[in-house]
């Protein structure tokens, strides 16, 4: 019988981390829940920790069934933390690329809907019974932080409907956090989401790939990440955001791929009329230095979000930056993916400009809830 691994991901980017899953051969989609696709694997390995739509892999230890919202229904978690296979759980997360020795539990839960119970009333319940199975302690988050020194035993609850998951996640340090990512600005997007984003584009090796605001680089980092052989530029006003994404650039430079790191200049004509195989350039993204019909994909999260504001030319005329979206983007084949806050007012500009909405899809982004959307010139 298979392995149960679930892997969660961002409210709304369940269908593409399956598609990832399926993709890299990491085994078969069963099912999906909020914010979780639920998979089988007859061998499970450390391929696992590649998923790069995922926030986070785990194997799951126990499903439990009929917990309802009232506090007597903590009960339902008792016999199934006590008993459910920690164990031979603890080996297979080394065999999945995981440390395979623990000396505390530590638990976290969330739920979907209203309970009469809160987070740590699970926790505690969970966390006391699978400290007793494995002879190992556990620290309530009731009273605040818990030590975060030695291996934690990191154990997950979630419950929706009146179904709870135990997980047990595979690697101490999330694997949204990404090693790579060692300078950040306000607005940086989400590692996970920019890989999402990279696949909905559709990206194939030699594709030429703009981010015309690209702050640290994440969504050009992701995508070089995903599909080997692309020719990206990333561009923004500000010199010391591409400062930053050019040194994240130069941490995620994978082995043999020498063009990660080129230091910001002039170069983006050089990408618009030649070969080059990265580039970052200051530049406004309402007067780009691209020629007409050179990008094969846009990738951006322009600067209309909730913490950074719109200089240049788009202070005083955001539709400038479809205008020049329409302009660079590839005709016919050409597509841009955005990451849009407040879509129903951009998506009118972006028409106004010439482009035609292929696809629009709400996600939940740390109690924002944006949309991704894909446009076509
Ligand atoms: C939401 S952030 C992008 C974050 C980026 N995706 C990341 O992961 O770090 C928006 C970016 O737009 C840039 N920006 C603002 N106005 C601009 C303009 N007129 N032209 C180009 N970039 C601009 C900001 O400097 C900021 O870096």
């Amino acid at each position: 019988m298979g392995v149960r691994l679930l892997a969660r991901t961002l409210r709304g980017m369940e269908e593409v981390c399956a598609q990832e899953i399926t993709a890299r051969g990491l085994g078969t989609v069963e099912r999906l829940r909020h914010r979780e696709v639920w998979f089988t694997s007859d061998e499970p390995d450390a391929r696992l920790l590649d998923l790069r739509t995922a926030d986070d892999v785990f194997l799951v230890a126990a499903v439990i069934r009929g917990v309802g919202h009232t506090k007597a229904d903590l009960a339902r978690f008792t016999q199934p933390s006590r008993t459910a296979p920690w164990r031979r759980l603890l080996r297979l997360r080394g065999r999945c690329g995981g440390p395979a020795t623990a000396n505390r539990i530590d638990v976290v839960a969330s739920y979907v809907g209203k309970r009469n119970y809160n987070r740590y009333d699970i926790e505690d319940t969970v966390g006391e019974q699978a400290a007793a199975a494995l002879g190992l302690p556990h620290h309530s988050r009731r009273d605040g932080a818990v030590p975060d020194d030695g291996q934690p035993f990191p154990i997950r609850v979630t419950v929706e409907g009146t179904e709870a998951a135990l997980a047990v996640r595979l690697t101490e340090r999330p694997l949204h956090r990404r090693a790579y990512k060692q300078e950040s600005v306000p607005g940086t997007l989400h590692p996970p989401l920019a890989a999402a984003m990279a696949l909905l584009a559709g990206l194939s090796p030699g594709d030429r790939v703009l981010d015309p605001s690209c702050g640290t680089g994440t969504l050009l980092i992701e995508s070089r990440l995903t599909v080997g052989g692309l020719r990206t530029l990333g561009t923004d006003h500000n010199p010391a955001a591409l400062a930053a994404a050019v040194a994240n650039a130069t941490a995620a430079q994978p082995p043999g791929d020498t063009a990660m790191a080129q230091p910001p200049g002039d170069t983006a004509m050089a990408w618009a009329v030649g070969d080059t195989a990265m580039a970052w350039a200051v530049a406004d993204a309402g007067r780009l230095p691209v020629a007409d019909g050179r990008a094969d994909r846009v990738l951006s999260n322009p600067p209309w979000g909730l913490q950074v504001a719109p200089g240049g030319t788009l202070a005083t005329r955001p539709a400038a930056y479809y205008e020049e979206l329409r302009r660079v983007l590839k005709p016919g084949t050409g597509r841009a993916v955005l990451l849009l806050h407040d879509p129903e007012t951009h998506l009118s500009l972006a028409r106004a400009a010439g482009l035609r909405v292929q696809d629009s899809r709400p996600v939940s982004l740390f109690g924002s809830h944006p949309a991704v959307v894909t446009l076509s010139g």
